[in-house]
């Protein structure tokens, strides 16, 4: 629909080999044309809304969804208001607003379920009078965008010659669709399923801790984690998400905004991919199963990197900064050598 999809699956040169690993794999859905895996939803989403004549969205995002659904809407010429939470990055709402979406910040939403189910029940109700599509990148309220998704497994299938030669997908996890999708396409190809595994951030533990409590519903939490769009602390795709990582066979991690935050860096610094953090918290998860012995790092391995690094410019300073750029004065121009051999 545009561009969206086939991204590019690209060897660790350091991170993975400086650890024993030479076949860990990531997956760059921050290519994709809005720069997150949202694009495959929307892709789906629209498709299915145009063709039953809807022209206007309302849809709820922390960022990625709205930025995805503007820049389809502005294509296709259709009318979307999004509702984001107050702290989503500057990227993802430059974004949207570029694109022409009206945007709609609305304080404590998403992290306050009191506030988040408030605007639900107004949105529904919007919807019915209004005949506009509630936009959810979720199972629970959008499944045929969601089927969209799945195709990240059929892509990852298709480059291993088979869903057998991968040992392991890490999937960041918020509301919990983008996992469920990536295990029903593996489920829905009839093949073997690769182990894939949750990571979340410690701070926002829905899925993980239910799985680690071995219950089958997840519990609400307060949400602490600074990671955007793995802040979900209500049960939206959660509980599915558990259910398939008990069929599938995967385990689940959690990692600190810590280690998310050194996880980006490292994307950054040793293998050129710019990514946000909840980009790189499936590497994080990585780190973790392998300095716990988890998984053999001699197997094929694959992070989802799920958003692009211009998305959230504020999480890329703390990197930047420590690397500062340096101002040459006129004089020094004629000496550029030297300025250069000192660097
Ligand atoms: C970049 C990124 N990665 C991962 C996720 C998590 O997806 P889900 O909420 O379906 O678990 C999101 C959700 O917004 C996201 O924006």
């Amino acid at each position: 629909m545009m561009g969206e999809g086939d991204t590019p699956l690209l060897v660790s040169r350091r991170i993975g080999p400086e650890r024993g690993a030479r076949r860990l794999y990531f997956k760059l859905e921050s290519c994709n044309p809005s720069g997150s895996y949202k694009d495959r939803f929307i892709a789906a989403e629209l498709s299915s809304l145009m063709k039953r004549g809807v022209r206007t969205c309302v849809a709820t995002s922390s960022g990625n969804t709205g930025s995805a659904l503007a820049a389809g809407c502005a294509r296709f010429d259709m009318r979307c208001h999004i509702l984001v939470n107050d702290d989503a990055p500057v990227g993802k709402l430059i974004q949207m607003q570029a694109h022409g979406a009206k945007v709609i910040r609305v304080p404590r939403f998403v992290s306050d379920p009191g506030v988040t189910d408030r605007v639900f029940a107004q949105l529904q109700a919007y919807s019915k009078s209004a005949g506009a599509a509630l936009v959810v990148s979720a199972f629970r309220y959008c499944p045929e965008g969601m089927g969209g998704v799945e195709r990240i497994a059929w892509e990852l299938t298709v480059a291993f010659g088979g869903a057998k030669e991968i040992d392991g997908v890490f999937v960041p996890v918020g509301g919990g669709g983008l996992y469920s999708a990536v295990v029903q396409g593996f489920q829905k190809r009839g093949s073997a399923v690769p182990k894939v595994h949750v990571v979340q951030p410690a701070g926002c533990s829905t899925v993980a801790a239910a799985f680690a409590r071995g219950e089958r519903e997840v519990r609400p939490v307060t949400a602490s984690t600074r990671v955007s769009g793995l802040s979900v602390p209500s049960d939206i795709d959660g509980g599915l998400a558990l259910q398939r990582l008990r069929e599938c066979g995967g385990t689940a991690f959690e990692a600190s905004d810590e280690e998310i935050f050194a996880a980006q860096r490292l994307l950054m610094t040793q293998e050129g991919v710019y990514c946000e953090p909840a980009g790189a918290a499936a590497l994080a998860g990585w780190l973790k199963a392998r300095d716990a012995g988890v998984i053999d790092p001699s197997g094929a391995f694959v992070c989802l990197v799920t958003g692009h690094g211009f998305k959230d410019p504020v999480s890329v300073e703390s990197a930047a900064t420590k690397n500062p750029s340096r101002l040459l004065t006129l004089s020094e121009i004629d000496r550029l050598a030297d300025v250069l051999g000192a660097a």
